[in-house]
């Protein structure tokens, strides 16, 4: 069985899919989400879903190896990133080489980068007029949102779409591919 973990910054909605799709799978389950925000929606819905969720800080994350030694306790064979906002340090990339994955809500490397994230990518391609937009599934590497690209998929964006209903589109997209494409990276 293969242990997942997930790291999540918010809401948690791509986690809480994850865990739903793989609680129904043999090969791989999700053993635990790790979150730099304490008040972060997504520990609720581990709590809901039977998930151990843990919280680090910063100078935890950057300065020491607490969360490698979390991660190694845990036996994680991925850590897959659904909504997580900081940059992972080099320590842990080297640790998990091609063990660590990322969603985008864009296709990159369009709409990437420092302070591209969530709701304000789905300004950027409404500001920008873009007739299509989409989701990212890539291994993470030091830059953010540089690393191979695994996985792509193309919504269309009208021009009557807000940054809202874009944002609704993208989730569709990331509830639909994410943990298939999870999936395929265990095997
Ligand atoms: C998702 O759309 C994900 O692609 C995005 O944050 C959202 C989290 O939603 N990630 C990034 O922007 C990373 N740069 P969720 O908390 O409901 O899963």
């Amino acid at each position: 069985m293969k242990r997942i973990v997930i790291f999540a910054s918010g809401s948690g909605s791509n986690a809480e899919n994850i865990i739903s799709f793989f609680s129904e799978k043999p090969q791989a389950e999700v053993v635990a989400v790790l979150t730099n925000k304490s008040s972060a929606k997504v520990l609720e819905r581990c709590d809901r879903m039977g998930v151990p969720g843990f919280y680090f800080n910063k100078p935890a994350f950057r300065e020491s190896d607490a969360v490698l030694r979390l991660l190694k306790g845990l036996e994680a064979d991925l850590v897959v990133l659904a909504g997580f906002l900081w940059k992972v340090p080099c320590y842990l990339i080297e640790a998990f080489p091609n063990k660590i994955i990322n969603i985008h809500p864009a296709l990159l490397p369009k709409y990437g980068g420092k302070g591209m994230y969530g709701d304000r990518v789905h300004q950027a391609v409404k500001e920008n007029q873009e007739t299509e937009t989409g989701i990212t599934i890539h291994y993470v590497n030091e830059n953010y949102d540089e690393g191979a690209i695994i996985f792509q998929a193309k919504t269309k964006v009208d021009p009557s779409d807000t940054p809202e209903t874009i944002a609704q589109k993208v989730h569709q997209l990331e509830y639909e591919h994410f943990p298939k494409v999870i999936e395929k990276v265990l095997s």
